[in-house]
């Protein structure tokens, strides 16, 4: 019979709750306001890969591959001893697609070339764990919600038929109501979704919070989790109280 093989995630207090880790090989998208903790949530992740002696890629598109670096610095990660052994790279998307032709919304992102010139970098390297922070520019280009559709679901099943690796995609939050499809990539076609939020707590104040809302082959309890960002450790769950 068939084993789902998982592959940790590197959150203190999560595998436990997802049966080991996320399925290997599949895309899961970590979604969230700004600041809810995406970017952490992905470093941790390569970092904890890193630290097993995988081989990962970080993707970003928002930021430059130095802010990814100060940011994971600033965690107490230290990235660049893993780029220096071209163990990590990170690449930056925003230089890839603004090379391409055509101008805003209206550029034509050649999404199969673009997976197979990354994919060329993953065997080059032999990367087994993939970050795309944040994933929406690369099917957001396109200016009907049917063809955003189309082509996140093209860039799910490239990324699954193209590498071996374990993704991890993030994403600005998809608003519970209305007009789902400009906004993100949509939750249904990837392996794995968790949310991020911030809570207000009875008592007052805010907090951080997780909810694990479909991991596929695996069985969790639909629950809200309370966590912290911690310097040195990234994202703990608090214990169930
Ligand atoms: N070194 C650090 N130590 C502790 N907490 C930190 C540290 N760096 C960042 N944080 C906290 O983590 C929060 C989340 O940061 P992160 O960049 O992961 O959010 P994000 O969801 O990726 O945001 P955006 O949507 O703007 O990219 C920050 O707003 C800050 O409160
Ligand atoms: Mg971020």
């Amino acid at each position: 019979m068939i084993q789902t093989e998982r592959v940790t995630s590197g959150i203190k207090g999560l595998d436990p709750l997802i049966e080991g880790g996320f399925p290997k090989g599949r895309s899961i998208l970590v979604t969230g306001e700004p600041g809810t903790g995406k970017t952490i949530f992905a470093l941790q992740f390569l970092a904890d890969g890193l630290a097993r002696g995988e081989k990962a890629i970080f993707v970003t598109a928002d930021e430059g591959p130095l802010d990814v670096l100060e940011q994971a610095a600033s965690m107490g990660w230290d990235f660049e001893r893993y780029v220096e052994t071209k163990e990590l790279a990170i690449l930056n998307a925003g230089t890839y697609l603004s090379s391409l032709p055509g101008a805003g919304r209206e550029r034509q992102i050649d999404l199969q070339k673009a997976v197979s010139d990354l994919a060329a970098f993953v065997n080059q390297i032999g990367a087994s764990r993939l970050v795309l922070d944040p994933a929406g520019p690369f099917v957001l280009l396109r200016d009907s919600a049917a063809r955003i559709q189309d082509q996140t679901r093209l860039l799910i099943k490239l990324l699954r038929t193209s590498m071996n690796t374990t993704n991890l995609l993030t994403s600005y939050a998809v608003p519970r109501t209305g007009e789902r499809s400009m906004h993100g990539i949509e939750e249904y076609m990837v392996a794995g979704a968790i949310v991020l939020e911030m809570i207000w707590h009875s008592e007052g104040g805010l907090g951080r919070s997780l909810i694990v809302e479909k991991m596929r082959c695996t069985n969790v309890k639909p629950t809200q989790l309370e966590f912290d960002i911690i310097k040195g450790e990234g994202l703990v769950i608090q214990p169930a109280s």
